[in-house]
């Protein structure tokens, strides 16, 4: 026969068990996280025949614009200068989902909060005419 007070002495020691081991498991968990891999700084985005000239093409993945001008090829980055949302591309502006900024074709500044212009990102083609945008 289990006495009430054993009954409850039992369960005490066994809720204390018990959170001790949550405890120790979320501990186990704290100590082997591994933070994300980086993202990527290079973006290989095909052939440059592909991007004919005038053209002005959104690279999602990166993001950025892609323009190819007479003098060739420019990225505008695509990433907010106010608080890093990603931009959408529409009737030659850049606009701002979270906080409203707006940029201009070139990337300059037409409406706030954000006060810096999108920073340009570097165009690389290879000798076999492919193309890579590099984040620095
Ligand atoms: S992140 Fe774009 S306006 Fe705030």
């Amino acid at each position: 026969m289990i006495t009430r007070r054993d009954f409850l002495d039992l369960t005490t020691k066994a809720l204390l068990w018990l959170s001790g081991l949550l405890g120790l498991g979320g501990l186990l968990r704290y100590l082997s996280y591994q933070p994300p891999p980086p993202p990527p700084r290079r973006y290989e985005i095909g052939a440059a025949a592909q991007y004919p000239p005038g053209s002005r093409t959104v690279l999602a993945e990166v993001p950025a614009l892609l323009v190819r001008s007479e003098s060739g090829f420019e990225a505008i980055s695509m990433v907010c200068t106010h608080l890093g949302c990603t931009l959408e591309y529409k009737a030659e502006a850049f606009d701002c989902p979270c906080h409203g900024s707006r940029f201009d074709a070139q990337g300059r500044v037409t409406k706030g909060p954000a006060v810096e212009p999108l920073p340009r990102l570097r165009v690389e083609q290879g000798d076999d005419g492919a193309l890579v945008v590099l984040k620095d």
